[in-house]
């Protein structure tokens, strides 16, 4: 099916989220002491997960990514891994992860047809990790980026938030890092998006300053897939490594979006800024079939305008989204709740 919102945009990729809890509090995604959960009653067993994946994949999409919150605190993971995999039509099954509780699972992950990880590391200093992330965990995380290698794993990736003053001076060797586990690293520019409470412009480190610091010890980039429409623009090195810029805050790529995201709950929000969803719980729970939720999905891809980071860009004054009263009114406005 060739679906196409309001601005030409294709529905390709979604990201499903399968629990808003997570094992961290990463600064620049959850640094409230306090959180309104989801109710459990709410969050999509796992037979409602399929049936959404299924009316998603014959509506065009053809990526699925499960996120959280930390996806592994969803009990029996694999075995929703391997419930998906028997979606007809879905391309590629990925999942993206703090790596906290993958080591032990990398195995029955790969062999239930997960395909590819992405792992979230923002340090190689254990106290600069705890402080950071608010507990502990960096061996656990570099065991998970192991664990990924042994297992097989292919086309594994890093992300990588850069906050000024906080990690900044680590982008060379998080690089060395990943090369040593043949993983592409991917910096991601702080955004502004809910639950972001802490943000503003001068902690953001820009694209083209990691991109000047990478070239000064590793000699110029060349960009590379120059038409793709994923976020992260990648860039190979004279020694054949690649690594990803996500320029989301300072060069927003909404014209190229495709991605929409499903929360644990069943919340379908076309874009990572935006305040209101579809509720394809209550469809679900009214017991739509597949072609009910088809009806709903092209009807809102059709409605959809979107362009939430390039209108954050055209606003002079620009601060945190959402304070933390209103995440605690309306926690769909959480990353966390979102999907990263
Ligand atoms: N800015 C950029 N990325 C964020 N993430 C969460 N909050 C933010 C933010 N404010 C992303 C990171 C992290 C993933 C889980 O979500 O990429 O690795
Ligand atoms: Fe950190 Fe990801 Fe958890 Fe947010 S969801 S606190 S970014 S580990």
């Amino acid at each position: 099916m060739h679906l196409a919102d309001r601005l030409g945009r294709p529905l390709a990729d979604l990201r499903l989220s399968v629990t808003d809890r997570c094992t961290l509090r990463c600064s620049y995604c959850m640094p409230e002491e306090e959180y309104r959960w989801l109710p459990r009653s709410d969050i999509l067993r796992f037979e409602e997960l399929v049936v959404l994946v299924q009316a998603f994949v014959e509506c065009g999409v053809e990526d699925v990514r499960l996120t959280g919150g930390e996806p592994l605190l969803r009990k029996d993971l694999p075995r929703l891994v391997g419930m998906l995999r028997g979606v007809r039509g879905l391309r590629e099954l990925s999942m993206t992860t703090n790596g906290i509780l993958y080591a032990p699972l990398a195995r029955e992950l790969k062999d239930a047809g997960l395909d590819r990880v992405t792992i979230s590391l923002d340090t190689l200093d254990p106290a600069r990790f705890r402080a950071l992330a608010r507990r502990d965990g960096l061996d656990e995380v570099l065991s998970a980026l192991e664990a990924a290698r042994a297992v097989g794993m292919r086309g594994t990736k890093i992300d990588t938030v850069v906050l000024r003053g906080v990690n900044d001076d680590e982008i060379l060797p998080l690089f060395e890092h990943a090369r040593s586990l043949e993983a592409e690293i991917r910096y991601i520019e702080y955004m502004d998006v809910g639950g972001a409470t802490q943000w503003s412009p001068d902690k953001v480190v820009p694209a083209a300053e990691i991109l000047a610091t990478i070239e000064r010890a590793h000699g110029p980039a060349r960009r590379v897939d120059v038409e793709s429409r994923a976020p992260a623009k990648r860039h190979l090195l004279a020694d054949g490594s690649v690594f990803g810029l996500v320029a989301s805050t300072t060069r927003p790529f909404c014209s190229t979006c495709d991605r929409s995201r499903v929360t644990a709950d069943g919340m379908w929000f076309h874009c990572l800024y935006a305040t209101r969803g579809t509720n394809l719980r209550e469809l679900l729970r009214a017991g739509a079939g597949t072609d009910d939720l088809r009806r709903a999905i092209v009807d809102g891809w059709r409605e959809r305008a979107d362009r939430g980071a390039e209108s954050r860009l055209e606003q002079a004054q620009r601060g945190a989204l959402a304070g933390r009263d209103d995440l605690l009114d309306n926690p769909h406005l959480e990353m966390h709740t979102r999907g990263g």
